[in-house]
């Protein structure tokens, strides 16, 4: 009887021992069938927040079989979260809709350089890091938009003239908080030297119909109004104003016009959304295969349709709407040497009070 019990229990025991092995192939089975159905995945830290981009990487996933986990927050929050997540975190790219936050992701030492030379080829050498850690993935023009009532174009001509006191009142622009101010203020430093850009922006100060707010969508509307003239907008809000589902927004669109700035000398300010690899990424080749296919022409044109943004592949041709709003001299300074001169930006719109 106690033998019998004794191999009762040995038994039992093999049996529970069995099982715990069985449950345990079943369990590290679903963890890696649960986490990792496709095998392969890239995880993109995006500051883009568009939903033509989500289809992409829904078209990326079917076309590679690599899944995209896509996490969408403030740029600048992004870059704090890659810090503290340190060489442990997930990101496998960083995408931001401003070249700025790239260098400063760059120089915080977040990410790596990119490797396959041939992505890049396709990328105008100013519109990406001299080191292959960045590189541009479409271009955005700051540009004036004119009320058309009462504006006549033959007013307009630099960015500098908006400082003017023919302007004295009339200008509306977004908050210096704003990446894309920022950027453009670097521009200027970069052109002008630091005393002129500040005697720039003070003029700008001193011509604001109203103290800073709202996004570049606003400042049209506020134009539409009659709160002021001319603002200082990226080019594919008026894209998706034209195209907005809202009949008003069309309205207030079609009251304005597109003037590009200094086309008679170092020609309108181009920033870029970009992209780069982080430096904990283990996924190297997934990021540039991810890379590769946003820089593909057909993904180019359709980034380009959707969100009306300038394609950076030169060999892209641009949708409709964009041709028909012509073709222009971009300032092709490179925008990691515009961006060398972000700090004395923020310096001179603390110093001349653009809120
Ligand atoms: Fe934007």
């Amino acid at each position: 009887m106690l033998t019998f019990v004794v191999n009762l229990g040995t038994t039992m025991k093999k049996s529970i021992i069995s099982l715990i092995g069985y449950f345990g192939v079943f369990i590290i089975f679903l963890f890696f069938s649960g986490c990792t159905p496709h095998a392969e995945h890239v995880n993109v830290y995006s500051g883009r927040h568009y939903q033509a981009d989500e289809e992409l990487f829904r078209q990326f996933t079917a076309e590679t079989g690599i899944r995209v986990n896509l996490i969408k927050a403030d740029t600048d929050q992004l870059i704090n979260r890659m810090e503290l997540e340190g060489s442990s975190s997930p990101a496998d790219v960083l995408i931001t809709a401003d070249a700025g936050r790239l260098v400063i992701a760059k120089e915080k030492g977040l990410l790596q350089p990119i490797s396959d030379e041939t992505l890049l080829q396709l990328v105008p050498s100013w519109l990406r890091d001299a080191d292959n850690y960045w590189t541009g993935l479409t271009k955005r023009a700051r540009v004036i938009v004119y009320n058309k009532d009462r504006v006549d174009p033959s007013e307009l001509s630099t960015y500098e003239d908006l400082a003017t006191p023919s302007w004295r009142d009339r200008i509306l622009v977004r908050s210096s908080q704003n990446h894309y101010n920022q950027t453009l203020m670097a521009s200027i430093v970069a052109a002008l030297g630091a005393d002129a850009a500040e005697a720039w922006a003070q003029g700008v100060v001193n011509n604001m119909a109203r103290r800073p707010q709202g996004n570049d969508r606003d400042q049209v509307k506020a134009s539409a109004s009659g709160l002021g003239d001319a603002s200082i907008v990226n080019t594919y809000y008026m894209g998706l104003l034209l195209n907005s589902t809202n009949a008003e927004e069309r309205q207030v669109a079609r009251q304005h016009g597109i003037f590009f700035p200094n086309q008679g000398d170092r020609g309108t300010h181009i920033n870029i959304s970009g992209i780069g690899i982080a430096s904990s990424s283990q996924n190297k080749e997934l990021a540039e295969l991810l890379i590769g296919y946003l820089l593909s022409e057909p993904v180019q044109r359709q980034l380009s349709e959707q969100n009306y943004e300038y394609p950076v592949s030169t060999e892209t041709e641009w949708p409709k709407l964009l041709q028909s709003w012509g073709r222009f001299k971009e300032d092709t300074t490179s925008l990691a040497h515009i961006h060398a001169q972000l700090q004395e930006a923020m310096f001179i719109f603390n110093r001349v009070g653009w809120e």
